[in-house]
């Protein structure tokens, strides 16, 4: 693996620990940050607790995330954050078209570029996420379906992106891909990069995501395209996310 594709290993909180626990989980991992040295580490808490968990982290190598944002820079939005505000907070990173996301709240494809391209624009860096649906890989059509959704956004990639490979019917239910439908996804869109634009593929960091657990970590990370995890349930507790990040830290 280059240096440009660290390991990185993500936490998506979802909706939970928006308060004190929160602040407090932030707390807990920056000593298992410092046994993990060669891996990239980001927490993507509730908007509630950003700045209080970037505060938290100050001064380790825990990076902090938001979940999502609305691409204008400021307005009559009422009830929306924006990717300045999100840097305010100390974020460094953002979110980007998870599928519950795409699923409950109506993002599209089109809505998903119009984020990478405005969290770009402010500084963060996107973790951009895709995956198809139970229905879709029965029906055969998971490579087609993760390159549509990868084709719209492409063009906007810097040299230092990420891109999470989630496969819907994996989230949240304990059922994951196995190492080898993962790499299969996984080598593909990195063949899709380098297509699109030479070197693309080899600096792009793709991540694996769906019900990654502490006990088939090992597995997922040993796969030579997979860079890296977006872990949701298993990264609201210090010791199971701490667990996940020894077993990308033992493979870097
Ligand atoms: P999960 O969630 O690890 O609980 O399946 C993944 C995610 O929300 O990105």
């Amino acid at each position: 693996m280059n240096n440009a594709r660290n390991p990185l290993i993500a936490g998506n909180w979802q909706m939970y620990k928006g308060g004190l626990q929160g602040v407090e989980l932030a707390g807990a991992l920056v000593g298992i940050a410092r046994e993990v040295p060669n891996v990239d580490l980001v927490i993507a808490p509730p908007f509630t607790v950003l700045a209080a968990c970037a505060h938290e982290v100050e001064g380790s190598s825990i990076a902090i995330a938001a979940q999502n944002f609305y691409p204008k820079n400021e307005g009559a939005f009422t009830g929306e954050v924006s990717a300045p505000m999100l840097k305010d907070s100390g974020c460094t990173w953002v979110i980007v078209g998870h599928s519950e996301r795409r699923q409950y709240f109506g993002e599209t494809d089109a809505t998903v570029a119009e984020r990478v391209q405005a969290a770009i624009a402010a500084g963060l860096e996107p973790i951009v996420c895709v995956g198809e649906t139970l229905a879709e890989r029965e029906s055969g059509q998971t490579l087609a379906v993760v390159n549509r959704q990868v084709s719209a956004f492409i063009n906007l990639l810097t040299h230092h992106a990420v891109i999470a490979y989630e496969p819907v019917w994996a989230i949240g239910t304990g059922k994951t891909a196995g190492p080898n439908e993962a790499e299969e996804v996984h080598a593909a869109i990195r063949a899709q990069l380098d297509k699109h634009r030479s070197g693309l593929g080899t600096t792009t960091r793709i991540l694996y995501g769906g019900s990654v657990k502490a006990d088939n970590a090992a597995a997922l990370l040993a796969c030579p395209n997979v860079d890296g995890a977006l872990v949701g349930g298993a990264s609201l507790d210090a010791n199971t996310f701490g667990a996940i990040a020894r077993a990308a830290q033992t493979l870097a």
